[in-house]
């Protein structure tokens, strides 16, 4: 048993919640729900982040204080995620008590050790992006992550990270650790940023105070990055419980959009340095979900909330299509047709459609009973395979990969029954070693699907006779074949995933 810790961005609360952000919470969720699996200690991190300029503008606009602000949109985050059965072990807000506490200890630690100076500054903000840009990095004079957004030209004193001194200390540790950017492109993307100089960044502002408290002058108060990223030192005990602290930190991954790399992967190891704190084990940064090719965003009006798709697919189905239509790392396309197309290959003519093959042949020539699978079955070396490239793609955070193993089986076990067509033998020995073996793959997807599908999966379990649920399995004991154990009456039930036309 090892100890897994992952971690979501915490989101932004002046916007509400779209698929793009419920896309990372579901990727966080399955890849931690394998790790529970494999009876690993899990802590799966998420949260929201409410302070700031840009949250401080969004709460003028109307009307509002920032903190009601963030209240209201801190419980839509929740519910989003509770909509779609994401297993967080905590959501942490950063207005909360603990967190002011944490991040106040970290500043503190990094300013006594001599890497935050007092200095002046001047240049081209993006309130947007809370980040400051130089005339290169500009795309026609406007901001490059948030195209047409003009930058505003700032000056203020303030406090400064000396991000310089770090180079050479995060050169070294990417060459001892080149697997701590993740996938490989975003570490070349890492390295060149660092290599092209790093400049002190201004980690405090002075000019509103809708933040974080600098201990030793309190007319500051943190820069909203300066205080996001310590959430994820916070949640796990960071100046609080050292024992704690010591058991989950350095995480294992921080999983977060190619737009927020360069803070992940630069500026907080460098900061984690500063305060004596290991650098992240793993980064993994993945791509945008588009929309018919285009960021969503508010003025394209073009944004898709997980509540709408739920609606017309439910829960699992939207999990199923994040995880297994786009390749986590790479931008996906996402559309409702190809989500439709997926939907009715995938999980209604595969899954769906073995579970009602099996009920229904077991209910006419088993007299309702699930019988023990055959010990040597064609399935058997089909199912172990299956089971190691699964296992191999998801420690590889790779959950396309995953599913798709996964789905050989299913497919597989189709075609078992196709070839041997026990709906048309009479019922005896030959019906019962084809449903039993049957039964056992279904049992053992529905082992190796709950990280995507919880719902669907221990509706499976259920309907095939089983007691538990496939959240109580603990791998690799899990998948061995043989664990049906036959004599257990099987429910035909309503299809799990009814085909769906576009209308
Ligand atoms: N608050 C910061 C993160 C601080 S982490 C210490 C932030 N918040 S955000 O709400 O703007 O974005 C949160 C995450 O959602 C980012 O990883 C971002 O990449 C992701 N996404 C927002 N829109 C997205 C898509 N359309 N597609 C995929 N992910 C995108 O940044």
């Amino acid at each position: 048993m090892g100890k897994f810790y992952v971690t979501t961005p915490i989101y932004y609360v002046n916007d509400a919640p779209h698929i793009g952000h419920a896309y990372t919470s579901v990727v966080g969720d399955a890849v931690t729900r394998w790790h529970r699996l494999l009876d690993d200690d899990v802590f799966f991190l998420t949260g929201t982040d409410e302070h700031g300029l840009k949250q401080k503008q969004a709460a003028d606009d109307l009307g509002i204080s920032p903190q009601e602000l963030a209240d209201r949109f801190s419980v839509r985050f929740r519910e989003a995620a509770d909509l779609l059965d994401i297993q967080y072990d905590d959501f942490i807000r950063t207005t909360e008590p603990r967190h002011y506490k944490a991040v106040q200890t970290f500043m503190q630690k990094i300013y006594d050790n001599g890497d935050i100076e007092k200095g002046t500054y001047e240049g081209l903000y993006c309130v947007a992006c809370e980040a400051y840009y130089t005339e290169d990095e500009l795309v026609d004079g406007c901001c490059p992550i948030h195209t047409g957004r003009p930058v505003e030209l700032m000056r203020e004193e303030n406090y400064f990270f000396k991000l310089s001194r770090y180079e050479d200390r995060l050169l070294e540790y990417y060459d001892q650790h080149p697997e701590a950017v993740r996938p490989q492109t975003r570490l070349n993307e890492v390295l060149g940023f660092i290599r092209g100089g790093l400049q002190d960044f201004s980690m405090s502002r002075s000019a509103f105070d809708w933040g974080v408290p600098l201990p030793w002058d309190p007319s500051h108060v943190a820069w909203v990055w300066f205080d996001a990223l310590p959430n994820y030192i916070t949640a796990v005990g960071y100046g609080e419980d050292d024992e704690r602290f010591d058991y989950w930190w350095p995480v294992d991954y921080h999983l977060v959009g190619k737009d927020i790399l360069r803070f992940h992967a630069v500026y907080w190891p460098a900061m984690l340095m500063a305060a004596g704190l290991d650098p992240p084990k793993g980064v993994f940064a993945h791509g945008w979900l588009l929309v018919s090719g285009e960021k969503m965003s508010k003025t394209k009006a073009n944004k898709i909330t997980a509540a709408e798709l739920v609606d017309d697919f439910g829960v699992d189905a939207v999990r199923y299509e994040f995880l297994r239509d786009i390749t986590f790392g790479q931008d996906g396309d996402f559309s409702w047709e190809g989500m439709l197309a997926r939907y009715n290959a995938d999980l209604a003519n595969n899954l769906g459609n073995l579970l009602s093959r099996v009920a229904t042949v077991v209910g006419k020539k088993c007299e309702g009973a699930g019988p023990a699978p055959q010990d040597g079955s064609p399935l058997q070396t089909i199912a172990a395979d299956v089971y190691a490239a699964t296992a191999d793609a998801w420690e590889r955070v790779a959950p396309h990969e995953a599913l798709e193993a996964t789905w050989r089986l299913i497919r597989e076990t189709n075609a078992y029954l196709e070839t041997n067509e026990p709906w048309k033998a009479d019922p005896g020995p030959v019906v019962d070693a084809v449903m039993g073996d049957a039964l056992e793959a279904l049992r053992i997807v529905s082992v190796l699907a709950w990280p995507a599908l919880p719902k669907t999966t221990t509706e499976i379990w259920r309907r095939i006779g089983l007691s538990g649920s496939p959240a109580d399995q603990r791998l690799p004991d899990a998948a061995a074949w043989g664990g049906y154990p036959g004599g257990l009456s099987v429910e035909k039930g309503q299809p799990l995933f009814p085909r769906k036309q576009a209308d």
